[in-house]
């Protein structure tokens, strides 16, 4: 049976071949480390982990690749973010849509150094509004740290808007794009992004062990990993130099590589076609699903553009084994239970049952949507017939 791949927000499946095709060169011809040694095969391996930090500054609108550092998810760049920023007495404003990779390290934060936490709510068409943002900030505001879209529902937070509030109320802000990177437009400059998180294995189509984070170079962070750069060795402390102060240890040079061609991909298609497909699949699947009895679609409805992420229930069966039935007999990969995302269960209403989440990649079809909906409207039939 082929497998229908729904769990794209998790990780994307399957990857551009050029994405093998990178990883397989390095393994084969150059595996040095990179920025270790003046040999000719370490100044190889440098080049290519330099490569995917140029692609990536085009994506992003980054002016200094050197803004950009390395780590193996987003969950990586934001402990680096929150913890490397946040002083006892500040005060965070952040959305009641945060995965717990930003909420942990805030609350985190919260137990250890008293920062101070204010989650901001929807209203009740179920969508963020900058204005609440604002009404949110205190004299002790340090940090604005959001979600671009939930991992949940696919909800879209205002970052354009959120990034001149930032600014206005002179806040740094702290994007985690994990859902967004590679989906939707991004540039740090436009949109005033201070500091971005991103996954390079989800929208971006690299491997997994792919990371990142953008800080501007006007926000110094201290570092969480100290150790061996490759640079200034005699020194006892972390270069002041980006992007070492921030990268120590032997960088990820295989996968940086499957990830420039990822990056690739994505630059080539187009962000704003990869959206614009990817959400005429998800406005299709929410209304299929809305139509078939029993079955409940979480977040606003299907006038309102998200990312490709889509939760529902079916009446009668418990999340789990809705996910379990739909991977066993239909052959399609979703993911069922607890997102990460407790605060986000919460606003969607699902902290008691959890809830089965589809979401699409470009290599996803129309047949894919309509072989979900004909599983799912199975499904509910049998259970309610029972
Ligand atoms: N954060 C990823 C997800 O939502 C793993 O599934």
């Amino acid at each position: 049976m082929r497998v229908i791949y729904l769990d794209n927000a998790a990780s994307t499946w399957p990857k551009p071949p050029a994405v093998k095709e990178n990883m397989a060169e390095v393994i084969e011809h150059f595996a040095a480390n990179p920025g270790r040694g003046g040999h000719a095969l370490a100044m190889k391996a440098s080049k290519a982990v330099f490569r995917t930090r140029v692609e990536l500054s085009r994506l992003f609108g980054i002016q200094n690749p050197n803004d950009l550092f390395f780590y193996m998810n987003a969950t990586q760049a934001l402990n680096q973010a929150i913890k490397g920023l946040l002083k006892e007495g500040d005060h965070v404003v952040s959305s009641s849509i945060e995965h717990n990779s930003v909420r942990r390290p805030l609350e985190y934060m919260a137990r250890t150094k008293k920062v101070e936490l204010t989650f901001v709510e929807p209203r009740e068409d179920q969508l963020y509004y900058a204005e609440d943002f604002e009404r949110a900030m205190k004299p002790n505001t340090r940090l604005l740290a959001v979600s671009h879209a939930s991992n949940l529902t696919g909800v879209i937070l205002p970052i354009a808007e959120l990034g001149d509030l930032a600014k206005q109320n002179q806040v740094l802000f702290l994007v985690d794009a994990s859902q967004t990177a590679g989906v939707l437009p991004i540039h740090v400059g436009e949109m005033k992004i201070d500091m971005l998180a991103f996954p390079g294995h989800k929208g971006l189509y690299g491997p997994q062990g792919t990371g990142g984070l953008y800080v501007h170079p006007s926000v110094d962070l201290e570092p969480l990993i100290h150790g061996g750069t490759g640079s200034q060795s005699e020194a006892i402390d972390q270069p002041t130099t980006r992007p070492d102060r921030y990268e120590s240890g032997t960088a990820n040079t295989v996968g940086l590589a499957g990830l420039q061609a990822g990056v690739s991909f994505v630059l080539e298609k187009g962000v704003e076609n990869i959206h614009a497909y990817e959400w005429k699949l998800t406005k299709q699947t929410i209304k299929g699903l809305r139509q078939i009895k029993g079955v409940e679609v979480y977040g606003p409805g299907e006038e309102v553009e998200r990312v490709g992420v889509i939760s529902f229930n079916i009446e009668g069966v418990d999340a789990s084994e809705a996910s379990f039935i739909l991977d066993q007999q239909y052959g399609i990969a979703t993911r069922a239970g607890y997102h990460c995302t407790p605060l986000g269960h919460r606003t969607a209403g699902t902290e008691q049952r959890g809830a089965v989440r589809a979401s699409f990649g470009v290599f996803n079809t129309e047949q894919d949507v309509e072989a979900l909906l004909n599983a799912v409207r199975e499904i509910a039939s049998a259970f309610q017939s029972s």
